[in-house]
């Protein structure tokens, strides 16, 4: 295999190339029939080489050819067994993980911190979760991640667990001590189920934390399009395992993928392989450097603070996290600053913080123009200081799950007023984007610790998604505990 080329977009290349007639999908017919504005977003080439199906093409559901000998690259790359190409998110990869290794019924440990994503994958398996709760940093009001004491003690009280999910690194960049974990629940025939949505890049450099699968995970699901060169949207799903079952987890993921699956997806997933393969360690490391530099220059300015290191835990330097609530604001209006004073955009804002993603796209000037913005807006430092409540800061409320997301997904459910749902159990999600964490999920108790959070969250303006109200001032309760559906 020619590993300095990307199968896929070359098989594109050459179906265009040989100018077949076409009387097939999709409707634009290469571009022929493409809306104006359409043809402003993808080039005419672009919509040339965007058909599916054809024999050249081979097929994401039995792949044999271009998309075979791509995802064997891309496994070898990262160091796995086999690699999986998605092209619904990791959301997808991570359901994928999690319907392919638990049966309904099956007890899961899961970072109480993972992403929406997980807990559909929980709702879909019909998998019971015990909730692990990270450590959280209430300086700065993120979840940091699961020590390997909790991990140790939550195998202890229920060996009968089949695997632990868990996010690593999270999205502030905190990474579990992967090798340690993996070596523990292998001792017990568990799997380590990692969301490594922010870490496709690990893989390539030393001073960052180790990748999921180099430190033991059965399975990874990672977002190339996050970190890496591919289009939003892609994703790949790495396993190297003795306790996974490869035909069911190729099964999983023909189930929850389009059977017309985009090329231009497909090959620019093929394509960041090849941009790591080419230049993988020199690309990171770069991004290492400037997001060191910026993070030497913000610890000089006023009223900033920032980390680059975590008591216990790795960390990733790429993601650089900015507490600003020394200047008399949130992290919220610091990005409204930002972006609409001086037209910069950060990855995320939370109560304290701005998270700022450095990566091989970033050059020094850039860097340069982003620290004179800091300085500005260390300048505008306000007289005020904002009270921030300890309940608002923490990254997730203490949460108890009565009954199991899907269980609770198929009860009976009616709305009630937010003030009269103490006590009551959770229909919906709730959740804040981002980070995605959910607040409440289907099947946990609503208690007034919970609403309290919610509402002083919302009203230092945070967007919730999941709740059929999003303004929350109603919420959907389980009925009774008659279920529809098991
Ligand atoms: C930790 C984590 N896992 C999974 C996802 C889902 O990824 P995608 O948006 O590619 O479906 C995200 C998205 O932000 C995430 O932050």
């Amino acid at each position: 295999m020619d590993k300095n080329i990307s199968p896929i977009a070359e098989a594109m290349r050459r179906y265009s190339k040989d100018g077949a007639l076409a009387f097939h999908t999709p409707g634009h017919k290469q571009g022929l029939g493409g809306h104006p504005l359409l043809k402003e977003l993808i080039t005419s080439e672009g919509l040339r080489r965007e058909v599916s199906l054809m024999e050249e093409l081979d097929d994401l559901h039995d792949p044999q050819t271009c998309i075979k000998e791509a995802q064997e690259m891309a496994a070898e790359l990262w160091g796995a067994d086999k690699s999986f190409f998605m092209v619904n998110g990791t959301t997808s990869a991570v359901q994928a993980m999690i319907l392919s290794t638990l049966n309904p019924g099956d007890l899961v440990l899961v970072s109480r911190n993972a992403h929406r994503c997980v807990m559909s994958g929980l709702i879909l398996s019909g998998a019971r979760p015990i909730y692990l709760m990270p450590e959280v940093d209430l300086h700065f009001g993120i979840s940091l991640n699961l020590t390997v004491e909790t991990v140790r003690n939550a195998i202890d009280k229920y060996p009968q667990a089949r695997a632990l999910i868990i996010i690593s690194p999270n999205y502030y960049g905190v990474a579990a001590d992967l090798s340690a974990i993996a070596k523990l629940l292998h001792d017990r025939g568990m799997m380590l189920l990692v969301d490594e949505a922010h870490g496709a890049h690990l893989h390539f450099s030393d001073e960052l934390p180790i990748s999921a699968i180099d430190a033991g995970a059965d399975l990874a699901a990672q977002s190339t399009h996050k970190l890496l060169g591919s289009l939003t949207q892609t994703s790949m799903l790495m396993v190297k395992s003795n306790l996974v079952d490869i035909e069911r987890l190729k099964r999983t993921v023909s189930l929850l993928q389009s059977t017309s699956p985009n090329y231009l997806l497909l090959a620019s997933l093929d394509i960041a392989r090849l941009q790591m393969q080419e230049a993988g360690q020199e690309l990171i490391k770069r991004a290492v450097q400037l997001s060191n530099r910026l993070r030497n220059a913000i610890r000089q300015i006023d009223g900033l603070q920032t980390f680059s290191n975590v008591n216990g835990f790795d960390l990733d330097l790429t993601k650089v996290t900015i507490n600003v609530s020394e200047l008399g604001m949130t992290g919220m209006e610091a990005e409204k600053i930002l972006r609409y004073q001086y037209k910069i955009q950060c990855e995320l804002s939370d109560v304290n913080n701005l998270l700022f993603l450095i990566t091989f796209a970033d050059i020094d000037d850039k860097i340069d123009r982003l620290i004179v913005t800091l300085q500005a807006l260390s300048s505008s430092r306000r007289q005020i200081e904002i009270d921030l409540k300890p309940s608002l800061v923490r990254p997730i409320p203490n949460s108890v799950l009565k009954l199991t997301p899907r269980e609770a997904f198929y009860s009976l459910n009616s709305t009630v007023d937010i003030d009269d749902a103490v006590n009551r159990i959770c229909a919906e999600e709730v959740t804040f984007y981002p980070p995605g964490i959910p607040i409440l999920q289907p099947g946990e108790l609503i208690t007034a610790d919970i609403i309290d959070y919610i509402k002083s969250n919302k009203n230092i303006g945070r967007r919730l998604i999941g709740a059929a109200d999003t303004s929350l001032n109603t919420i959907r309760i389980l009925k009774s505990l008659s279920r529809r559906d098991s």
